[in-house]
């Protein structure tokens, strides 16, 4: 602890000239990246040094708040610290003259104050500050992830210290007694894991982190990662005190080079400090941690094939037992974990299992992490209370949906997961009340559909993505999916019929029993819960060759109505990258349907004054409209 002690001192120490500075922090995780944060960053240090202004310009993680991005905070000495949403060049000269030069904070463009004070309503103020509750959330956003100061300055590693302190087995006993919850998937508890793993007598054990995330929609653990790697690394090195291992690593996607890049600066960072490498913080613990790179596959996500893969072979899931705490990488006792899971340790050590229990729900305590996206009105990423129900998550958390749409469904748990109706919004988010609705709570993507969506065609589209991602070993998942991913093409497209209803949901069930890994056994889950929720939508797909969302392109068509067209504005013909509007004999326009590639640019462009381009479904609908 003393060596702790004295690492904090100086950390404190080396942050506090920051409490006299105007700080500007710029969020340049990946959102904020393409969202133009670098830009922002260098039109600051342009304006700053252009103004003679004595500031200090950070980079700093992703709050959250991904919709409102490139995102900037200012905290000023005598100002509430604030922070600015959607910023481009024009706001940041605007910043520094008015703000920075002539003391006007502006803000009109404010999104929130930082902290409470008396003039600027905080994030907690909105509906979705009411509900956030944040755990490992908490410094994403505030601290760089690049400044290992900073974290260690906000108690960070303390938890390493004070595990240190402790017997192993008493910190896997904290662990257990939290009953924390593996956030990769399925919901495991952590210290029954790790237990597991101390059972086999080998001496060397290795601990990983998996940063694999390849569900489409989901960067929960790529925004930590990118946010705030220290947590992740107090939890990996906490993990390994309990269960003895030497050796650690990270398995990140090397699709994810920023991820990648602050992970390996900040383990070289901790090297330095003590916190890893030889008896760490002058304890006899000796650990140390690597990067693994993996080539982006979803199915080496997959604990067994994650193993695989990292021992150079192709990344296929092999059959268990024995599990991988039994024998592992290279054959030895192996404990994987989640990016989110390893950043509850740190929290869980410093304040007690009993801390961590007081949040969430018995059977599932402590926080959920979700990417939102979708048709959802505020996206990002959040964190709340285990037991929140959707609604509240969307509605509130989320801001509800845009564009005055009505809400169809939500998928949830990524390409495994589930889609739920309005009538399921009142469930808990858990992992067994999700998984009683036919969900699961997958590793936290979560999409948004609105009336437009169709629901044939999402069951379709995350079918296709597990079908192409299957490693083709088991008969059924390679084979099974297929047949399911044809069924429900013809059915998109207007060749389905009844009998296949029956095909698919036996499939279905095939699938699920006879697959190795839970790629394959939960590949159906989209199929599953639209066929419950949503049967309605496949019975008019098939008997009335329709989509009722009007979404799928084959059954629809594009029609000019010309009642509503104003002749002279020309918009859509502008738009349409076939050329397929023509502009008739007496100046209306119409479309010239072999051309139509159904792009929605015509419906999209058309001014909402006029509102003239629609569309049809089924198609011989157009006959009807052009008869008059
Ligand atoms: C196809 C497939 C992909 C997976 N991908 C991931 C992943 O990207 N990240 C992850 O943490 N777990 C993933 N998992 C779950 C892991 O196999 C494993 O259960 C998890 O990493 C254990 O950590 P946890 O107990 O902390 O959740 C995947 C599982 C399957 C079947
Ligand atoms: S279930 Fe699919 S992905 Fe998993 S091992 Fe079998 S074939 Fe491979
Ligand atoms: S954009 Fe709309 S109003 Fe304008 S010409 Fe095309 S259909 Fe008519």
């Amino acid at each position: 602890m003393e060596k702790y002690n004295d690492l904090h001192e100086k950390a404190v120490e080396k942050e506090k000239y920051l409490e006299e500075k105007t700080v500007i922090r710029i969020g340049t995780a990946t959102c904020g990246i393409s969202a133009g944060a670098l830009d922002v960053k260098a039109a600051f240090e342009k304006e700053l040094s252009a103004n003679s202004i004595d500031a200090v310009v950070d980079e700093v993680g992703c709050i959250g708040h991904c919709y409102a991005e490139p995102l900037v905070m200012i905290s000023r000495p005598g100002f509430p610290s604030l922070c600015y949403g959607n910023v481009d060049e024009g706001l940041v000269e605007r910043l520094v003259k008015d703000y920075l030069l002539d003391d006007d904070p502006c803000y009109e463009y404010a999104l929130a104050a930082v902290d409470p004070n008396d003039i600027f309503p905080t994030f907690d103020d909105f509906p979705r500050g009411v509900i956030e509750h944040k755990i490992i959330l908490e410094q994403c956003g505030f601290i760089a992830p690049d400044n290992i100061d900073q974290y260690i300055s906000k108690n960070g590693y303390s938890a390493l210290a004070k595990a240190l302190d402790m017997s192993p087995e008493q910190v896997l006993e904290e662990v257990k007694e939290s009953n924390l919850r593996g956030r990769g998937g399925a919901g495991f508890p952590a210290g029954t894991k790790w237990e597991a793993a101390t059972r086999n007598k080998e001496n060397i054990r290795y601990v990983i982190c998996n940063g694999d995330e390849g569900d489409p929609g989901a960067f929960m653990d790529r925004s930590i990662l990118e946010s705030d790697p220290h947590q992740v690394i107090e939890g990996l090195i906490i993990c390994a005190y309990a269960v003895s291992a030497t050796k650690g690593y990270f398995y990140i996607r090397a699709e994810y080079p920023l991820a990648i890049r602050r992970v390996r600066h900040a383990l070289e960072q901790a090297r330095e400090k003590g916190l890893l490498g030889e008896n760490i913080l002058g304890s006899k613990f000796s650990f140390d941690i690597e990067v693994f790179q993996g080539s982006g596959a979803f199915v080496c996500g997959e604990s067994s094939a994650l193993v695989e893969s990292m021992e150079g072979k192709t990344g296929i899931p092999q059959a268990r037992p024995p599990r991988l705490a039994e024998s592992g990488f290279h054959g030895k006792p192996t404990v994987l974990n989640n990016v989110k899971t390893l950043a509850y340790v740190p929290h869980i050590i410093s304040k007690g299992a009993e801390w961590f229990k007081n949040t969430g729900t018995p059977g599932s305590p402590g926080t959920a992490i979700f990417s939102l996206v979708g048709k959802v009105e505020n996206s990002g990423l959040v964190e709340v209370p285990m037991g929140t129900t959707l609604r509240e998550l969307i509605f509130e958390v989320g801001g509800g949906v845009p564009n005055e749409k009505s809400f169809k469904a939500v998928q949830i748990g990524g390409p495994s997961g589930g889609c739920l109706p309005e009538s399921k919004l009142d469930i808990p988010i858990d992992f067994d009340s999700l998984s009683e609705a036919g969900a699961i709570m997958g590793s936290g993507g979560l999409v948004v559909l609105d009336e437009d969506d169709c629901m044939v065609s999402i069951a379709r589209y995350f079918l296709q993505f597990t079908q192409e991602e299957s490693c083709g070993k088991c008969t059924f998942c390679r084979l099974g999916t297929k047949h399911m991913l044809d069924i429900l093409t013809d059915i998109c497209e207007g060749r389905g019929d009844k009998e296949s209803l029956q095909v698919l949901q036996d499939l279905s069930e095939d699938v699920k029993a006879g697959s190795l890994c839970n790629l394959g056994a939960t590949a159906p889950n989209p199929v599953l819960t639209t066929l419950r929720y949503f049967r309605h939508e496949y019975d008019i797909h098939i008997e009335e060759k329709r989509c009722p969302s009007l979404f799928c392109p084959e059954l629809i068509v594009y029609y000019i109505e010309p009642k509503k067209c104003s002749k002279l504005c020309n918009v859509c013909v502008g738009s349409c990258p076939t050329e397929a509007i023509y502009t008739r004999d007496d100046g209306l326009k119409a479309i010239e349907q072999e051309k139509c590639v159904k792009c929605d640019n015509c419906l999209k462009t058309c001014p909402p004054d006029y509102h003239a381009v629609i569309k049809l479904s089924p198609p011989e609908e157009l006959s009807k409209k052009e008869a008059g």
